[in-house]
């Protein structure tokens, strides 16, 4: 990542960090610029604000903790005040989204559903005006039959590859599920084609976040605009 890429997480992140308020539980999204936020949010629980943080990945948690953030589990909070998480696609207008090119997107759509806001935080480069125009749609699926299912989800249309990891293995998640990434082309009913991927048995989700979305920040050259869900 170049140094620009990072300056604008950095900013991006930050200002989503702002959005927490004292005795909140906050659900914390995975990825680079969602890690952008949990260090910001950490500066802040070091200046004495009290948060409890739900981590929608191994990762993004054990993050949160090393900063100094304290993490709380479903059983003790089932109800999540505010999720900031990142997205791979941003769609315009509507807010839905793409997630799941890093690889939580189960956990990152429970936190998510759970949630009573959910902010977006990301770069200009991640808008679009249809999802799907840039990157597949993740599927996370049961590695028993992965293979039946990835012909369902061939059958809606998309071109169909099992994530790898780097070592060339299937990738595993932190649930240990499989990922199909599946390129559909330009999605013009998203709500559609959520149920539709959702509906082929051995499917646990897939990475579109239909309607979640509330407020999306987004960092570009001249600052950082806020969009709200239309
Ligand atoms: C993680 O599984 C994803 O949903 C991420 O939120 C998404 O890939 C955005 O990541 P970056 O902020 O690293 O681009």
């Amino acid at each position: 990542m170049d140094d620009r890429a990072s300056e604008l997480k950095r900013r991006v992140g930050a200002a989503a960090a702002e959005l927490v308020e004292d005795g909140m539980v906050v659900g914390l999204g995975t990825g680079s610029t969602a890690d952008c936020m949990i260090d910001s949010l950490g500066v802040r629980v070091q200046a004495g604000l009290r948060c409890i943080g739900i981590p929608s990945s191994v990762r993004s948690g054990e993050r949160a903790r090393a900063l100094g953030i304290e993490i709380g589990s479903f059983a003790s909070h089932p109800e999540i005040d505010l999720t900031i998480d990142g997205a791979d696609e941003v769609e315009r207008g509507t807010l839905n989204l793409v997630k799941g090119l890093g690889g939580a997107l189960l956990r990152e759509k429970i936190v998510a559903a759970a949630s009573r806001r959910m902010v977006v935080v990301a770069d200009q480069g991640k808008l679009v005006d249809r999802l799907g125009e840039h990157t597949p749609v993740p599927v996370e699926v049961s590695s028993f039959g992965w293979e039946a299912a990835a012909l369902r989800l061939g059958r809606l249309g998309a071109r169909v590859s099992p994530r790898r990891d780097r070592q060339g293995g299937l990738f595993v998640t932190d649930g240990g599920n499989m990922i199909l990434d599946c390129a559909f082309g330009p999605i013009e009913d998203a709500a559609g084609a959520e149920a539709a991927i959702r509906a082929i048995v051995g499917v646990f989700e897939s990475g579109l976040f239909v309607g979640r979305a509330t407020l999306a920040l987004v960092a570009g050259p001249g600052g950082i605009v806020r969009y709200e869900a239309g």
